[in-house]
């Protein structure tokens, strides 16, 4: 009985999945002002059925944004969500910019509120994206609807012979799986995301000319890796990753994409008219211990009842099916051979690890869900987890101690892969990257430079781009600091020496004409007081801080009724 209703099961998903509705290709705004409004909405997902969603200028999904290497633009981002609690935040996924400007948690939207940032677009041409990044509140704000693409324009990729008519040859494809509730209200933390839509829509199918294309691949699911092909194994040509141009295009059957990631891809339907082509997912070939593969493994076996019962984890589904119309009129028929010049950064002075870890044995028996760690520690708001210096150039290595794949995700400064668990790197991850799927068990190491933008109080963030275990906690921020700034503002206080500078186990505090009368105070840059310690008359101190996490740190001195202050850095 219970094989018969399996296999009724069955015939209905391949049933729905049959292509109905055309794709959505979302309006595409240009210009150096965007005003962005997020609401609320309503879509039918499914027939007749109205289930409450979110949306930027509509009530599903966003305007694709399309901006030229250079430009300033301004953003106008006002936030009418109803609902209590609905603060949220815009973040630019893989642009470089100001933390200020990135829209990380700690940029709050208000209800009834507007942030404008205002920034240059420094990256080269690629696919970027946009979407919320509040506070524990990710997966259910993207999940309702929110995210958009952005499309960055330069003269390298200009002077290419290259699809780039938006909706014509060249068209963003956003993926994402949803889970429904009984009630058909958009439902997250579930293992039942058994809905696919592109760009919104279910079912969909997109009429194609017959003539080289592009599709723009984002990955914007909550937790859903894919193994994007063709039917018949259909070639296809990789042009770009996630943070531009390769150096030239590569051929490829397969490319896998984890939450975060994009690709840009060439597909030729040249002499196709009239005939279909299906972009599918193979996930029947995913390695088990991603989240989309047969089985997201524990360490010690075992299954998730609610996730071997999702009819896409570990089979081969359609994501998009592609009919073949007439050619435009001024169709690209010809692959270029060369696209730009990518210069890896190669030496690096400083190195840094993050361990990916299950915060108890129960979530390392390979829950699904997490909790899951970093380093030991879960996001706060009010800590900062590492402070990198500008200019330098960092490896990080990550090191993945859980049963299940974790795509990390570093905000700001885009990174090259140097190793995969010291192996080599496949051609389609050898681009600028911002996103990297690490296996189980394995780690990976990048090279990046933090380059530009310095900030003492607002970091960046680095996190799984699985939202949940985002929203859990499994994510740790980073802010860039100038030294060169640091010491020229404190000049001033010139009677009192700190040293050294940056420090790792002992500071020293050296008074000139003056005793230390008082307490010496160690303070983060909230205020908050860390250390304290009191000094009798003495021309000079000393202060274990290698207690202390890394970052900027304010000493308070007392001398007589003065109190002077200095910052300093802890390694
Ligand atoms: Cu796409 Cu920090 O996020
Ligand atoms: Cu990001
Ligand atoms: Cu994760």
């Amino acid at each position: 009985m219970k094989y018969i209703i399996i296999i009724i099961l069955a015939c209905f998903t391949v049933v729905i999945t049959s292509a109905q509705n055309p794709l959505v290709v979302p309006p595409a705004l240009t210009g150096t002002t965007f005003n962005l409004k997020i609401q609320n909405g309503t879509t039918q997902f499914y027939p007749g059925i109205n289930t409450p969603t979110y949306g930027i200028n509509g009530a599903l999904l966003a305007p694709t944004l399309i901006v030229n290497k250079w430009d300033w633009v301004t953003m106008n981002v006002s936030n009418t969500l109803t609902g209590f609690g609905n603060s949220t935040t815009i973040h630019w996924h893989g642009l470089h910019l100001p933390a200020a400007d990135d829209g990380g948690p700690h940029q709050v939207i208000a209800q009834e509120g507007t942030w404008s940032p205002r920034f240059q677009i420094l990256n080269n041409a690629g696919t970027f994206w946009y979407h919320p990044h509040g506070d524990g509140k990710t997966d259910l704000h993207v999940s309702k609807g929110l995210a958009g693409m952005i499309i960055i324009k330069d003269s390298t990729e200009a002077a290419l012979m290259l699809p780039r008519t938006y909706g014509v040859d060249d068209f963003p494809i956003i993926v994402q799986t949803k889970s429904f509730d009984i009630l058909n209200q958009i439902a997250i933390a579930t293992e039942a995301d058994t809905a696919l839509c592109v760009n919104g829509t279910m079912s969909p199918y997109l009429n194609a000319p017959a003539q080289i294309i592009r599709l723009r691949l984002l990955n914007g699911s909550s937790m859903r890796t894919y193994n994007f092909g063709f039917t018949g194994n259909k070639t296809f040509k990789m042009i770009a990753g996630d943070a531009g141009l390769l150096d030239k295009p590569i051929t490829l059957t397969r490319i896998r994409l984890s939450p975060g990631e994009r690709a840009e891809i060439l597909l030729d339907l040249t002499g196709l008219n009239g005939q279909t082509i299906n972009l599918y997912s193979f996930s029947s070939e995913l390695p088990n211990g991603i989240y989309g593969a047969k089985t997201v493994r524990s360490m010690m076996g075992g299954t998730i009842p609610e996730y071997s019962d999702n009819p896409l984890n570990g089979k081969d589904f359609s994501v998009l099916q592609i009919n073949v119309v007439d050619q435009t009129s001024n169709p690209i028929t010809d692959f270029p051979n060369t696209l730009t010049v990518n210069n890896p950064w190669k030496n690096y002075s400083v190195s840094r690890n993050f361990v990916l870890q299950p915060d108890s044995m129960m979530s390392g028996l390979g829950m699904v869900a997490g909790p899951f760690n970093i380093n030991g520690a879960h996001f706060d708001m009010n800590r900062i987890n590492v402070t990198t210096y500008l200019n330098t150039t960092e490896k990080w290595r990550i090191t993945n101690n859980t049963g299940i794949a974790h795509p990390f995700h570093k905000h700001d400064i885009h990174f090259y892969l140097l190793n995969i668990n010291g192996g080599a790197v496949p051609d389609y991850e050898k681009g600028k990257k911002d996103v990297v799927l690490v296996m189980p068990m394995q780690y990976v190491e990048f090279i990046t430079k933090f380059e530009d933008f310095a900030d003492e109080s607002i970091p960046y963030m680095y996190h799984c781009h699985l939202l949940h275990h985002e929203d859990d906690g499994m994510m740790g921020s980073f802010r860039v600091i100038d030294t060169t700034s640091t010491s020229v503002e404190e000049q001033s206080q010139s009677n009192i020496s700190i040293f050294p500078n940056p420090v790792s186990l002992t500071l020293n505090i050296k008074l000139q004409g003056d005793d230390i009368a008082g307490e010496i105070k160690v303070l983060n840059l909230l205020g908050t007081i860390i250390l304290s310690k009191n000094i009798n008359n003495n021309s000079s101190a000393t202060v274990d801080v290698s207690g202390l996490s890394g970052g900027v740190y304010v000493a308070q001195i007392q001398s007589g009724n003065k109190t002077i202050t200095k910052k300093f850095i802890k390694q």
